[in-house]
């Protein structure tokens, strides 16, 4: 490829990452998600890499089919279940697990005679109304789906709202109401996201499901992922494309919103927001040139953003660039830019060099 901009993806990070997760969780299997074309770091690959998962979460059927074409083995769970009674046949082929998380899914459930029983992940609403049966509701479905010959295996689930948040009390209430519901029951359990896993070891139990954290990306707001003992996976590179010598008072970029201060050199690095980087991120984002942060200058734009060179004056055409990743947390730059580091990395456009490195 011919632009200089690609992404690195770090697959010793990656392993760190995970056993990490299994220090954390030594008890407990790892459903490792990666839906979203591995949270941005390329499905497949991501999944070859943790040959030592227990199962893969993802979010379509779409990304089932590819994870099974390129044999991998493991468990895979359709986190928001099947969209329609369509899909049911292929997810019983495929031999992959889907959550129920909705009365239409049930009824898909009792209408479709499948060639192979399926395993069912039942979905509770613990709290936080997005997915899932109310506890009361609950136990009528489960009763109900241990009729069916065509389910195998009922597991429960329930997802966190606020765990990334360690003083919110609402995730020991959500443990709690979980724990009530199952307290007579023998059935796997699954509750802990990444926040959960670094931060509430009661949500543990049989089953982990780490997506941000398997990247080496903190789920916490107030902490990156080194500091919790991560590594990042993925790193946005390039190179400086050119460098000006600007006069004072003049303007760098669309809508002149950057003025130089004085004299100075500015660098023009070919990365932007058709790559996924962040047209939010402010002046004064932090860019690595040659290894040494310098400043985000004006807006990016779709190929290019410009950096203040002042701290180097002798930075040319050519120069690495790192935009976020190794020795720049995708943390401090998804602040800059008014996001999280889950948006930045799915955001990461397919039009780059995905280059897999041991290294
Ligand atoms: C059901 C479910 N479990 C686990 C995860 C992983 O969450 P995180 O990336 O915060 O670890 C997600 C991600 O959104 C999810 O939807």
């Amino acid at each position: 490829m011919s632009r200089p901009a690609k992404v690195v993806i770090n697959l010793p990070a990656l392993r760190h990452n995970f056993s990490r997760i299994r220090t954390l969780a030594p008890n407990s299997r790892v459903m490792a998600i990666v839906k979203a074309d591995a949270y941005g770091h390329g499905l497949v690959r991501i999944a070859q890499c943790l040959e030592h998962a227990d199962a893969f979460g993802v979010a379509c059927l779409e990304e089932a089919r590819e994870l099974r074409q390129a044999e991998i083995q493991q468990r895979i769970i359709l986190l928001e279940g099947p969209y329609s009674g369509d899909e049911l046949s292929e997810i019983s082929q495929l031999g992959i697990d889907m959550v129920v998380h909705d009365l239409s899914q049930v009824e898909m459930l009792d209408q479709n005679q499948l060639i192979k029983p399926v395993c069912i992940w039942l979905k509770l609403d613990t709290g936080m109304h997005r997915l899932g049966f109310s506890p009361d509701l609950a136990s009528d479905v489960l009763a109900r789906l241990e009729q069916f010959p065509c389910v195998k295996e009922i597991r429960l689930m329930t997802h966190l709202a606020s765990a990334n948040n360690r003083e919110d009390p609402m995730t020991s209430e959500q443990i709690n109401c979980f724990s009530q519901f199952n307290k007579n029951m023998s059935l796997e359990k699954t509750i802990a996201n990444s926040a959960a896993i670094l931060a509430f070891p009661d949500a543990h139990v049989d089953w982990v499901r780490p997506g941000i954290m398997l990247y080496g990306v903190s789920p916490f707001a107030n902490s990156n992922g080194p500091q919790e003992g991560l590594k990042p996976v993925m790193t946005l590179k390039s190179r400086l494309i050119t460098v000006k010598a600007l006069k004072t008072g003049e303007p760098v970029g669309y809508g002149a919103t950057w003025r130089c201060p004085e004299d100075m050199s500015v660098g023009v690095v070919a990365a932007g927001y058709g790559d996924g980087y962040p047209r939010h991120a402010e002046s004064g984002t932090p860019v690595l040139v040659n290894g040494k942060r310098v400043e985000l200058i004006g807006r990016a734009s779709m190929d290019m953003l410009t950096v203040d060179l002042r701290s180097q004056p002798q930075a040319k055409t050519g120069d690495p660039v790192v935009l976020w990743g190794e020795g720049l947390p995708v943390e401090e730059i998804a602040k800059h830019a008014g996001t999280i580091p889950y948006e930045m990395l799915c955001a990461v456009h397919k039009r780059l060099e995905f280059e897999y490195g041991e290294a």
